[in-house]
């Protein structure tokens, strides 16, 4: 039985939620192994609503066991809030049902207050960033001085590495105008987390070793997406992991045989919150149609995503670069009623066509898209559970679309309802 990972294809907010609620209900085990609580999701089980940042999506389905592995960066204070707020919605969570790989990275109030200092900082050319801390955390981790959930079981490194830690970013701090971050009451507020959050902790790598010898399924639930990715997105418009599926092995602590499945999320057009490139952006009419019908405002931070359509050459793009087998397709019906639609092929660049997302900055912002237009249909297609329930003119989008990307389009889901979704193909199958 495969394992599958669920990534997102575009800037996020492609609709993974859905996707990874009905697999999780599928999964023994869920895996998030990038990012923090800088994603955001909403999934709705039995008219309940849950809003889900830092939690794996199985922990609202009892059974599953939940897992935060080693390439997530955890804000243990947002973590335990998380974990009221669904305890007060009747879900249990406990260190059976909830494991946390002792050697994440933990994100710190200092990591909040430099993100936020430094984004005012840099004026208009900001990134846009959720203000969470996730980008300092990780620079942390690879600057080697970042605090680790296993330091706080570890008094007699704890004070050092708070200091060495406080050195660097006080410094900044100070660059930048900000209040200073006292060591001592740092030290206080972790010395009184401690206890709260220690028994979740545990030996991730070991413990899915295990589950994948007793032949359990593994969902690895990844968040944003290919655009965002450290490496290969629209750097430095970016978060500050990599967000492709090859990370889900080095973030859970498996090798990448254990991956399995890659299920690329996308929806039908595209959209993005934060600053950085968008060639497909509809600055226009069409842009706030598309906003206004698929309700395009953040979950974390409520902001308004920008809007335009499908860009081919840059899902395909993500399809390469993440080894995607399989497209899940999301908000078709978003599309209803326009008269046409258009979808980008390739990009005019200082008089050459190019069929890639080009790496520079100056060549990412000045791209001109090229278009094949497409008729649209005026039935509507929201609620749809099989091919023969679409119109022609939708089918040949999504045909269409499949040949661009290189990439089967195995699910499409037509609205926000869980069985709303046509099946071709079940990743767990492969
Ligand atoms: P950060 O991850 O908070 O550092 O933000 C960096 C960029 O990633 C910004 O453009 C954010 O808007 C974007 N971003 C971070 N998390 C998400 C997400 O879950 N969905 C969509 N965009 C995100």
């Amino acid at each position: 039985m495969a394992n599958v990972a669920v990534v997102g294809a575009q800037w996020g907010d492609e609709g993974k939620g859905k996707i990874v609620d009905w697999l999780s209900s599928r999964a023994d085990v869920v895996v998030r192994f990038q990012g923090g609580h800088n994603a955001g999701h909403t999934l709705v089980i039995n008219g309940v609503e849950y809003k889900l940042s830092l939690l794996p999506s199985g922990v609202v389905r009892p059974g599953k066991l939940s897992v935060i592995g080693n390439g997530v960066v955890v804000d243990p204070w947002a973590l335990l809030k998380e974990i009221e707020a669904i305890r007060s919605k009747g879900v249990e969570v406990t260190p059976e049902t909830l494991v946390v790989a002792e050697n994440a990275t933990l994100i710190l109030p200092v990591h909040g207050a430099v993100d936020r200092a430094r984004e005012e900082a840099r004026g208009a050319s900001k990134i846009g960033t959720t203000g969470r801390g996730i980008g300092p955390a990780y620079e942390d981790k690879v600057a080697r001085r970042a605090i680790r959930l296993c330091d706080l079981a570890d008094p007699a490194v704890l004070d050092g590495k708070v200091e060495q830690m406080l050195f660097h970013h006080n410094a900044l701090l100070r660059g930048f105008g900000a209040p200073e971050i006292e060591a001592a009451d740092l030290l206080a507020q972790l010395r009184e987390i401690a206890p709260r959050i220690l028994p979740y902790a545990g030996v991730v790598w070991d413990r899915l070793d295990a589950l994948r010898r007793q032949g359990k399924r593994i969902l690895f639930e990844g968040a944003q997406g290919t655009m965002l990715d450290v490496d290969h997105g629209t750097y430095p418009f970016v978060t500050s992991s990599n967000t492709v599926a090859g990370n889900a092995a080095t973030g859970s602590g498996m090798g990448p045989g254990a991956v399995g499945h890659v299920l690329g999320i996308c929806k039908a057009y595209t959209t993005r919150v934060g600053s950085g490139p968008f060639p497909t952006e509809q600055v226009n009419d069409i842009g706030e149609l598309l906003g206004a019908r698929g309700k395009e405002f953040g979950v974390v931070t409520g902001r308004k995503r920008r809007c335009g359509w499908f860009d081919a050459v840059m899902v395909r793009q993500a399809v390469k670069v993440g080894g995607i087998n399989g497209i899940a397709l999301t908000k078709l019906d978003v599309l209803d009623g326009f008269a046409e639609l258009k979808v980008c092929t390739g990009y005019r660049h200082e008089g050459r066509v190019l069929n890639h997302y080009p790496a520079g900055q100056t060549a990412q912002a000045s791209v001109e898209p090229i278009y094949e237009t497409f008729e649209g249909w005026s039935e509507s297609t929201r609620g749809a559970r099989s091919w023969a329930d679409l119109p022609a003119t939708a089918v040949k989008y999504v045909r269409r679309i499949e040949e661009l990307i290189e990439a089967p389009v195995t699910l499409l889901s037509t609205s926000p309802e869980r069985d709303d979704t046509i099946l071709m193909h079940d990743p767990f199958e492969d």
